[in-house]
């Protein structure tokens, strides 16, 4: 394809802006796909996210149109994902493409990941067309979103193309915009091959599939190519384009995205972000570096049934074939057996996977509590990165605890600024900024994360009656005055519900805590204390009386079909519990004992 001819870009948005039915309007209206064949939200290809409605891994398509100027273009898209736990996948999918269409829901306005996302693309160098969807709302106001997009993002927003991706209104607009307004790629056909490793995956037919974006050269079949971080060498089986199913290509260009297989056999054997050459004559500089993703959420996973561990493992397994940002370790717990820590992008990320163990695998988990990860730094002078409390070490031995810190930008009406303020303020935040823009106002906090990832989110949407947008990005680490704090049940430690609290916080977090198990735990034939402890210290204590009589007793004895209905809903409920010493704590304890009100 002639390189002047193409037009690369994504499209940024907030969640339920209309990004994915913006997308399927520019595959129907281009007759990529014929109607029937459409489904609904065709890029969205995974259940759960079609479910939860959000997109997790970036999907590509190739749209040929044919422009007013009457000639033919290609236009690739790359879908990214939306929400603040992929930046990542979204920041390395932005630099392989020129432009972005930012869309903006007219009847809502600029939202916290409209924000995290234009920036990126704005970072990635991206020409932006502003585009105002949801225009057959009643309630859109075009004029003052325009005026918000200039005043908020900084960007001319006056010739805003105004659509409905649900009614078609306005669509061939946004494919001459991408025609006349983005700019096409360049590059060299006759250059050494440099290629960016964007995206791979897992695919049960063809093995791994890269995604590819080719800056300079060219790429046929057959040909042998080297990954340049590795030096790792492979033969090309396969290259082609999306459209969106996967259609086979003789050779890929300078400017053009495409797919590559290769007999590459795991997905941790590709480096997003690494340059791909060919194994003679090959370029000698790669493209500037990519950061690889890092998980910053760990939490303990482990079965239920402690028979379910090898179901366990290999379901992890083939997860982690899909997503490398995923990380698991096997891991032993005194009171829970065999289980994995594991590693996530953030809350979402770790909510998806372990709703996809449980519902796929049909598993039934217990989660431990989320932990950041500390840099605990030791008399001795070395540095322990502690992703899980359980391995604290002895504190004589250490010196000094940092944690990580995000800044959070939040978008909220003003009639619930005070209460963000104050969620902010009683989780250690920092104010940083705060403005105003129509009557919504954007703060921004610098807040330590560890107070953020067991229910920030969920507090925030109530206090806000689900109102405010929010996003972060992690910032750094930082020194604090952080305690373990442990839970006794029965005077034994569960060593599950231990966690990493700040030391001014930490007897109303586990007097919180205590309160919160006191009703979690059933109660049994004996009493049993619970405990919080810092050290060999107790900050909080609460008893478990002991359970007298039978539950059927208050059944008098005469109906049957009541009391057997009975014994079987405790059986039940047995199943989801885990018996720690004489104790049997159930399953919604191990996260519910975390959230604080
Ligand atoms: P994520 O995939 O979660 O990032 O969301 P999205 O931005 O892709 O939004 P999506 O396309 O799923 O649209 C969100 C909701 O808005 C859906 O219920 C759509 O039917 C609806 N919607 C999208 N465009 C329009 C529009 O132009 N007008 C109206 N009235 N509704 C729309």
């Amino acid at each position: 394809t002639d390189i002047s001819r193409i037009r690369n870009f994504s499209i940024v948005a907030h969640i339920d802006h209309g990004k994915s039915t913006l997308a399927d309007r520019l595959i129907q209206a281009t007759g990529t796909v014929s109607d029937r064949e459409m489904k609904e939200q065709l890029l969205d290809s995974m259940d759960i996210e079609r479910e939860r409605g959000i997109t997790i891994k970036a999907q590509t398509v190739r749209l040929e149109y044919r422009a007013k100027d009457g000639l033919d273009y290609v236009l690739n898209l790359i879908d990214t994902p939306g929400h603040v736990d992929f930046a990542y996948e979204v920041s390395r999918s932005m630099r392989a493409v020129e432009g972005s269409l930012l869309v903006v829901d007219a009847s809502q306005g600029v939202e916290a990941q409209t924000l995290a996302n234009v920036y990126q693309a704005i970072d990635a160098g991206h020409e932006i067309v502003p585009v105002l969807n949801k225009i057959d709302l009643p309630a859109a106001e075009p004029e003052r979103v325009i005026e918000q997009i200039e005043d908020v993002i900084g960007i001319e927003a006056g010739d805003a193309i105004r659509i409905s991706a649900k009614t078609g209104i306005g669509i061939g607009d946004v494919l001459e915009a991408i025609v006349t307004r983005l700019p096409h790629p360049h590059g060299r056909a006759d250059a050494p091959l440099k290629a960016m490793l964007v995206d791979s995956w897992y695919d049960a037919y063809l093995g791994v599939v890269v995604l590819v974006r080719i800056i300079d050269g060219k790429l046929r079949k057959g040909e042998r190519i080297r990954m340049m971080s590795t030096n790792a060498l492979y033969p090309v089986d396969r290259i082609g384009v999306f459209r969106p199913g996967m259609q086979v290509v003789e050779e890929l260009g300078p400017g053009e995205l495409g797919f590559l297989t290769a007999s590459i056999k795991q997905v941790r054997d590709t480096r997003v972000g690494d340059t791909i050459t060919h194994e003679r004559k090959g370029a000698v500089e790669p493209l500037p570096g990519f950061q690889p993703s890092i998980p910053v959420v760990f939490c303990g996973l482990f079965p239920v049934d402690a028979s379910d561990f090898e179901a366990l493992r290999d379901a992890i397994e083939k997860l982690q074939l899909n997503d490398a940002s995923f990380s698991a370790e096997m891991e032993t717990s005194a009171a829970l057996g065999f289980g994995f820590r594991c590693g996530f992008l953030g809350l979402l990320h770790l909510e998806v996977i372990r709703d996809r163990l449980e519902r796929e695998y049909n598993l039934d988990l217990i989660t431990t509590a989320p932990s950041v990860v500390y840099h605990i730094y030791k008399t001795d002078g070395a540095m322990l990165e502690l992703h899980n409390p359980a391995d604290m070490p002895d504190v004589v031995r250490i010196d000094h605890i940092e944690e990580p810190r995000i800044k959070a930008t939040i978008l909220v009406p003003d009639e619930f600024l005070g209460d963000v303020l104050k969620l902010c303020q009683d989780r250690r935040g920092v104010q940083l900024d705060l403005t105003y823009a129509g009557s919504r106002a954007m703060v921004v906090y610098d807040l330590p994360l560890n107070e953020v990832v067991f229910d920030f989110y969920d507090r925030l949407k109530s206090v806000t009656k689900g109102y405010a947008s929010f996003d972060y990005t992690v910032t750094g680490y930082q020194e604090d005055d952080l305690v373990k704090m442990q839970v006794l049940v029965n005077d034994e430690p569960v060593d599950a519900l231990s966690t990493m609290v700040h030391r001014a916080r930490a007897e109303a977090r586990g007097r919180a805590m205590v309160e919160k198990l006191k009703e979690l735990i059933p109660q049994h034939l004996f009493k049993i204390p619970i405990q919080a402890a810092i050290g060999g210290r107790i900050i909080a204590r609460e008893t478990i009386s002991a359970l007298r009589k039978d539950v059927t007793a208050k059944c008098y004895g005469g109906d049957a079909t009541r009391k057997r209905k009975l014994l079987e809903k405790q059986k039940a409920g047995k199943k989801k519990m885990r018996q720690f010493g004489r104790v049997d704590i159930p399953q919604e304890a191990f996260i519910n004992a975390l959230k604080m009100d």
